[in-house]
């Protein structure tokens, strides 16, 4: 089975640091939300849920960077993760968070389905 390109946003969405692109996506047969950030000029994407507890990370929709525009931090308990491999950094998740893979071309950003992650069917 080959992977989908499913179109996300423009790159001008995503600044360095800033706020995500969230999207649904259904992973295992679960419609979950993922989001996708811009860190160091690259674009990376995870499932949102907490390596911790399963429970979304933002607590303001598409906030995601702690204040040091360096690490993703979990609003619940504080857990941080590498914003580009999505590894724990310290705080109560012992899980990194789940990757959703993404490529950009000509000035868009596309997510990439997988064995068990697929698009919404609407
Ligand atoms: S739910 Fe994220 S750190 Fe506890």
């Amino acid at each position: 089975m080959t992977a989908d390109r499913i179109p996300l946003c423009s790159s001008t969405d995503l600044t360095d640091g800033g706020r995500a692109w969230a999207f649904d996506v259904c992973y295992r047969g679960q419609t979950l939300r993922a989001f996708a950030v811009r860190y160091q000029g690259q674009v990376h994407a995870y499932l949102n849920q907490c390596g911790h507890v399963a429970m979304e990370l933002d607590f303001k929709e598409g906030h995601f960077f702690d204040d040091s525009g360096c690490r993703l931090i979990c609003s619940t308990h504080g857990a941080l993760f590498a914003p580009d491999t999505g590894a724990c950094l310290g705080g109560p998740a012992r899980r990194p968070l789940i990757k959703v893979g993404v490529s950009e071309e000509q000035g868009r950003v596309y997510w990439h389905t997988a064995p068990d992650l697929h698009a919404v069917a609407f």
